[in-house]
């Protein structure tokens, strides 16, 4: 069967390109750390897809989107973290590099299309470009990036922040649930912790950095548009609130006498949510929670909880926080418990780059009526990249905005419609100076 039937759109190009990212991801939404669990009722087995950073199930990733790098032409490294990446030019080593690119880590029991839509689509364009036998006035490199999400580690964008020379040795004595430290897992992996400085990128070699991602958000469903050009992306405070109260005898100990620290904890995550609510473009959220002693019969003595805070203007995100901790002293003087709030990581908001942006919206007009311009509330690596170089994202539609989630979908005939802005945006780059 010719895989290369081109219809006679304004671009023509290859019809199933679409139907191969489409498969390609389906093939890597199943490489994962979590083992197929047998369903107890016998229903079935669910496959939850969680690919951590240096896992196996991330050197297997690796493996499978380097073969589609070398399909399309690419050549393909490793760097000292475990970032992968593809380069295609038929120009001097030396030449300016557009560098494309999203991450293949994921959440726990995630979606298939968070970070690895863009490495597929990344991939599928260099192979349109190729195929049309186009000769860039650039090299185009493609990023599988490491880390994005900070599942193992807690701590976000670590593939990106290696590329941009923010990685730590702070980070690298991190140590995740396993008591692994990162160091270890980038050993393991076959990375070098010792050549963090190995992984950096020096901006003035790049054109930008442009990432497609799935929008994560209803926008671009409400407007029934497929793509979408991303102006901004908010700024993120990451933090834990560990509160310490008094454990005791479920059984014994009158209420009027206790400490409970998961009551107060209670109070705190309905303050945050409370919050969030009465101030228009915040989200407040408390994603982990953990009690202890975590025994059915004994009051909770201490908790820990992770607050993830989000804003696009940064002071106002940085005042929420500051609120919140008005309101723990409160809990912990009416609850007698002992509250400590530490930011584990913070992320500024940043503007993508006009001109690359309106670029992109020039691509955008070849293939859809309208133009969306909308602002990421999720964090991405992009945000990372924009320290060093101009960024531009271009969001895909996802059904009901569903992100994070193992029902999260995207239309094939939307990755038809990313691919080729993506293309026309890459062609329209003019020669760098
Ligand atoms: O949390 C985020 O915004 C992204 O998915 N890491
Ligand atoms: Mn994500
Ligand atoms: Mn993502």
């Amino acid at each position: 069967m010719c895989r290369c039937s081109v219809h006679p759109g304004p671009t023509a190009r290859i019809v199933e390109a679409e139907a191969v990212i489409m498969e390609r991801l389906e093939e890597l939404g199943r490489v994962s750390d979590e083992p197929s669990l047998l369903l107890f009722d016998g229903s079935g087995r669910t496959n939850r897809l969680t690919r951590l950073f240096a896992s196996p199930a991330m050197k297997r990733a690796n493996d499978l989107v380097a073969s589609w790098m070398r399909d399309a032409g690419m050549t393909t490294r490793m760097d000292a973290v475990g970032n992968l990446i593809g380069r295609f030019s038929k120009l001097r080593e030396d030449s300016k590099i557009l560098l494309l690119g999203s991450h293949l880590d994921t959440v726990r029991n995630a979606g298939k299309f968070d970070g690895t839509l863009g490495v597929a689509v990344s991939i599928a364009c260099v192979e349109e470009i190729r195929r049309r036998n186009q000769t860039l006035p650039f090299a185009i490199e493609v990023a599988a990036l490491a880390d994005e999400e900070g599942t193992r580690y807690q701590t976000a964008y670590l593939g990106s922040r290696a590329l941009v020379g923010q990685l730590s040795e702070q980070d690298l004595a991190l140590v995740d649930a396993d008591k692994i430290t990162m160091a270890d897992a980038i050993r393991n992996f076959g990375g070098d912790p010792a050549k963090l400085k190995s992984c950096r990128v020096n901006g003035q070699d790049l054109l930008g950095y442009v990432e497609v991602h799935i929008e994560q958000g209803p926008v671009l469903e409400e407007k029934n548009q497929p793509v979408g050009v991303v102006t901004a992306i908010a700024g993120q405070t990451r933090a834990t609130v560990i509160l310490e109260g008094r454990s005791g005898h479920a059984g014994t100990t009158p209420m009027k006498l206790r400490r409970d620290a998961l009551c107060a904890a209670a109070d705190f995550i309905l303050a945050a949510e409370n919050y969030a609510r009465q101030h228009p473009g915040m989200v407040a959220t408390v994603g982990q929670i953990m009690a202890g002693p975590n025994v059915s019969n004994v009051i909770p003595g201490n908790c820990l909880l992770t607050l993830d805070l989000r804003h696009q203007e940064d002071a106002i995100r940085v005042k929420a926080f500051q609120e919140l901790g008005t309101c723990i002293e409160e809990i912990e003087n009416r609850r007698r418990v002992k509250a400590h709030s530490r930011i584990i990581q913070e992320t500024t908001s940043v503007q993508c780059s006009t001109a690359l942006s309106d670029l992109m919206r020039n691509a955008v007009r070849r293939h859809q009526p309208e133009v969306i311009d909308l602002v990421s509330g999720a964090g991405h690596d992009a945000a990372i990249m924009a320290k060093i170089t101009p960024i531009a994202m271009l969001f895909v539609r996802c059904a009901g905005g569903v992100s994070h989630h193992p029902d999260e979908s995207v239309r094939v005939d939307d990755i038809r419609v990313a691919l080729d802005v993506l293309t026309d945006f890459v062609l329209s780059l003019p020669a760098p100076p």
